[in-house]
Order: C-alpha cells, then sequence, then structure tokens
C-alpha cells in the first residue's frame, strides 16, 4: 500500500502550557517511515509547541483545530491561515464534529476553510461521520454523502491525494468510549474512498475512541490509513502505545 499511516491527537482544549511543552519529550516515536505523526493543541499554544515538538524530533507535525475562510478581517475570535503559516504551522483541521455540533459549522462553512487552507498551501485533516440517530436509522451512507459533496467540486480535486486528508468520525463514538467495531469503521471509510477523487492516494483516518486496545485492528482494515485520536492523545504514554501499535501492523 502505497499510503503512509498518519497518526494525529487532537488535544481539543485540554492541554495547558505546561503539559504541552512536557509532553514531546514523554513521546516515543517509532522507526518506522511508514507512519506520520500530527498534533492539534490549543491554538494558543500552536508556536510553543512548534517549538517544543522541533525540539524532540523534527518529524513531528504540527496543526490548528480550525482556521477561517478568509485571509484576514473583521472575524473575532478565528485564526487565519496567513498566520498559521507565520508560525510554520503544516496542518489543520476542518469540519470536527464538535464545531458541527456545538458551534455552528455546516458542511458549506467546513469547505470553505478547507479550500482556503488547501490553496494557501497547508494539509486539511477534513472531518466527517454521522450521528447514532443517523445510524440508527440507516442513513450513515446518505450522511457521508452529503458532507463529502462540496468537496467533490472541482477546485478541490488536485488537493486529493496531496494535501487533503479525511477523518471519519462517527459522532456517536467520540468520547464515549465507544469504539466503532472494525468492521463499521471499514465499511464506512470503504463508502467514502468510492466516492472521492484519488481513492488510492487519499488517507483516511478513523476516530472516535480510539485507545491502544483498538489500534491494531482498526489500522489493520485496509481502508483505514490512521487515527484521529482525541481523549488517549492527552495522555503521552497511551499515545507511544497508540503508535508502537500501529507501527506492528
Ligand atoms: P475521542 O475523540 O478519541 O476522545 O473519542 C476523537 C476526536 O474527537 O477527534
Amino acid at each position: 500500500m502505497s499510503r503512509k499511516l498518519l497518526l494525529a491527537g487532537n488535544w481539543k482544549m485540554n492541554l495547558g502550557l505546561t503539559q504541552t511543552e512536557a509532553y514531546f519529550s514523554k513521546l516515543k516515536l517509532p522507526a518506522s517511515e511508514q507512519i506520520e505523526v500530527l498534533f492539534f493543541p490549543s491554538t494558543a499554544l500552536l508556536e510553543r509547541a512548534k517549538n517544543a515538538a522541533l525540539k524532540a524530533n523534527p518529524k513531528i507535525q504540527i496543526g490548528a483545530q480550525n482556521t477561517h475562510w478568509e485571509l484576514k478581517g473583521a472575524f473575532t475570535g478565528e485564526v487565519s491561515v496567513t498566520v498559521l503559516k507565520e508560525l510554520n504551522i503544516q496542518w489543520t483541521l476542518v469540519g470536527h464534529s464538535e464545531r458541527r455540533q456545538l458551534f455552528g459549522e455546516t458542511d458549506q462553512t467546513a469547505s470553505k476553510r478547507a479550500l482556503t487552507a488547501l490553496q494557501s498551501g497547508l494539509h486539511v485533516l477534513y472531518c466527517v461521520g454521522e450521528t447514532k440517530a443517523e445510524r440508527e436509522s440507516n442513513q450513515t451512507n446518505a450522511v457521508l454523502k452529503r458532507q463529502l459533496e462540496p468537496l467533490l467540486k472541482p477546485e478541490f480535486k488536485s488537493y486529493f491525494g496531496k494535501t487533503l486528508a479525511l477523518a471519519y468520525e462517527p459522532v456517536w463514538a467520540i468520547g464515549t468510549g465507544l469504539t466503532a467495531t472494525p468492521k463499521q469503521a471499514q465499511d464506512a471509510h470503504h463508502e467514502i474512498r468510492k466516492r472521492i477523487p484519488a481513492p488510492e492516494h487519499t488517507r483516511i483516518l478513523y476516530g472516535g475512541s480510539v485507545t491502544p486496545e483498538t489500534t491494531s485492528e482498526l489500522i489493520a482494515q485496509p481502508d483505514i490509513d490512521g487515527a484521529l485520536v482525541g481523549g488517549a492523545s492527552n495522555d503521552p504514554e497511551k499515545f507511544s502505545q497508540i503508535l508502537t501499535n500501529a507501527a506492528t501492523i
């Protein structure tokens, strides 16, 4: 398989300055060249995190948890791609379900954020996934189709397989301890891969209560190219174990 695994930690609004700066010296990175490692710290700590990561191991990548679609302007509380680039940040997360559910993000606004970031040279990890009610009413595939639709416009095409990666994160699995079964995750990843350009080269990560125990079986699935980890990424030892387990696949 030509796709490198990507293991990402989404720290959300959790780790503070001291924890962020201490984190990378406790992290054990696998020797494998086939695994990329990425973290999404708080926006306010991006520069500190970037410096601490660089010092520990230049292979560790740092991304923002969100970014705006305009390059500057009157958008209180938002962060621009321009500023992220000044801080040498390579990645941004877009469309996380917490942004969608708690802060009114839609498929349209998320895709606008992604396009600006991609056009500015950032890598984007774009999240999709159904709610519990949608899964229970057999809407999973329809929801994925709807969420992916804005990304299927021609202006996104050249980024697939290059700087655009996707994360399938079923909302019912996020922060609940209810990891999707490897089959549920594989089926959804397959469904996503069927719909996108450059399917052979585009990485699709699974997210939702990933733990060291569930990593190997999930990542062993043919369409799962890594994990986006929330809770278990807050602890460098747990995340190191996730990396070790991923490296043994
Ligand atoms: P979780 O979060 O691993 O705590 O379920 C995943 C995410 O929100 O990206």
